[in-house]
Parts: structure tokens; sequence; C-alpha cells
């Protein structure tokens, strides 16, 4: 079986991670939240999320279905790039389902996905992921999974280095259970609810209001905080007007 080259992405993307608490340490201490115990070297510090009270964050949902290149690209390009550099000021909330459809058999919900069983498969995963990991856990367990041709083979590596203490088992047995397919369910309900309705997926809401132009999501949340903004912000904030690639 050849391997996916994206595998050798992995130990790069550990190293993101640890630059993220080494960031946090370079801020001063007062912000630290109440609580939130000072990051050891080299440890992950997922536990414990630097995040600032001074203004609420701001949301961005990702209306999206697992198999979707073009909300695998999105969740890989924009939006993990966006939380690695302002994770403090952002509250992603992930909504696996996106153009699924749902249909009420004899009491039990049976799922038609886009791409297939398979996607309906990972869907589920995906919102077992959501419901049981922390939720920076569960954010970068999926970031991973998307990362990979085979996602299912690598839930547990993923989970290995994001949520060491779940097994990948107790995930699939979610997933192919009744729990999977209330939570796909719920997440039905969530995209049916979308006011204005999901036109596309990847759809993406950023404090209640559609995304159209998702290259520009960083700017969008530096501009929608309404508290102090972090470093990286002044510096989008001066490089926005000048690019123009249309
Ligand atoms: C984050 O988003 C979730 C789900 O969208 C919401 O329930 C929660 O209240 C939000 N948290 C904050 C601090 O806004
Ligand atoms: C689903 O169908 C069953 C019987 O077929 C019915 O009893 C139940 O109320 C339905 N549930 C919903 C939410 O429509
Ligand atoms: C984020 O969502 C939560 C829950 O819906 C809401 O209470 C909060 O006001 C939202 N935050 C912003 C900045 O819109």
């Amino acid at each position: 079986m050849a391997l996916s080259p994206l595998l050798s992405l992995l130990p790069l993307l550990l190293l993101l991670l640890l630059e993220v608490p080494g960031a946090a340490r370079a801020s001063p201490r007062e912000a630290l939240p109440e609580g939130a115990a000072a990051c050891k070297a080299g440890g992950l510090c997922l536990q414990t999320p630097l995040r600032r009270a001074a203004a609420p964050p701001v949301n961005v949902s990702l209306y999206y279905e697992a198999l979707c290149p073009g909300c695998r690209a999105f969740l890989i390009r924009e939006l993990f790039p966006t939380w690695l550099m302002v994770l403090e000021i952002l509250n992603v909330t992930l909504v696996p389902y996106g153009n699924a459809q749902e249909r009420n058999v004899s009491g039990k919900w049976e799922f038609t996905c886009q791409h297939g069983l398979e996607e309906c498969k990972l869907n589920k995963v995906e919102a077992c992921l959501w419901d049981q990991l922390e939720r920076d856990a569960a954010f970068l367990t999926i970031v991973c999974i998307e990362e990979m041709d085979d996602m299912q083979a690598n839930l547990k590596p993923c989970l290995q280095i994001y949520a060491p203490k779940v097994s990948p088992d107790a995930i699939m047995e979610c997933a192919m259970g009744d729990r999977g397919s209330q939570l796909l369910h719920i997440n039905a309900q969530l995209t049916d609810a979308l006011q204005p309705p999901h036109e596309y997926v990847p759809w993406v809401v950023v404090n209640g209001k559609p995304m159209k132009d998702e290259s520009q999501l960083l700017y969008l949340v530096c501009q929608l905080y309404q508290g102090e903004k972090p470093a990286v912000c002044r510096l989008t904030a001066s490089s926005h007007r000048e690019v123009c690639f249309k």
C-alpha cells in the first residue's frame, strides 16, 4: 500500500502545534486566564488553551462534508492556519453533514451523502470526535485525518498525537452505532435551520452571517473581533490592501 505523501506532513504539524504554547508564553503573564497552568516545556498544553476574556470570540462555523475536496482545502488551508494564528479570539464549530440528506426509516435515521456511504461514515466519525473530545483536540484530530488519503486508517495515528487517551475503537463504535446517527441527525437539523440556507459546501458562517469570500478568513476575523487584536492582525491589516489577485 502506498503511503500518502501527506503522511510526511505529520511531524510538521506536530512542530506547528508545539509552537502554539511557545507563542502563547510570549504574551504577558497577566493575559493567562485564571486556573490556566503555565505550559511545561515541550508539553502540548491542549488542556489549557489560552483564551483572553477581553471580548467575546468570533464564531466561525464550518458546514461541510468529510470527502468534499473544497471543504478539505478550506479546512486545511484557511481555517487551520487562521486557528493557529488567532485561536485565542476564535470559537470554531465544525458541523459535518453538508449536502447530505436524511430519511426516517421506521424510526431510524438513514443518510444519503454526496460522496457515498464512505462519506456518511466519515461524517459520523467526525461528529463523534467533536462530541467526545475536548474542542481543540477534536479540531486538530479532524484536521489531521482530513489531510490524509485514507481517513479511517489514519484515525489511530491522529488520535495518538492529539488525544492519546481516546481509543479509535470507541470513536468507530460511536460512528457505526446509534450515537453516530443521532449526532449526524443533530447536524442535519443545524444545517437545515441555516438562515439564509446554505447554497453549497463548504458553507462558512461567521458571527451568524455567511462568508462568501472564503480566502479572507483571517482578515475578517481580525476585523470582527472587538477586543485588543492579536499582533498578527496588524500584519493582515497592512498587507490586505496590497493583495489584489483578481
Ligand atoms: C461557541 O460556539 C458554540 C456553538 O456554536 C456556542 O454554543 C458557544 O456559546 C460559543 N461560545 C462562545 C464563547 O461564544
Ligand atoms: C419516525 O418514524 C417513526 C415510525 O415510522 C415515527 O414513530 C416517528 O415519530 C418518526 N420520527 C420523526 C422525528 O419523524
Ligand atoms: C457566538 O455564538 C454564541 C452562541 O450562539 C452567542 O451567544 C454569541 O453572542 C456569539 N458571539 C458573537 C461575537 O456573535
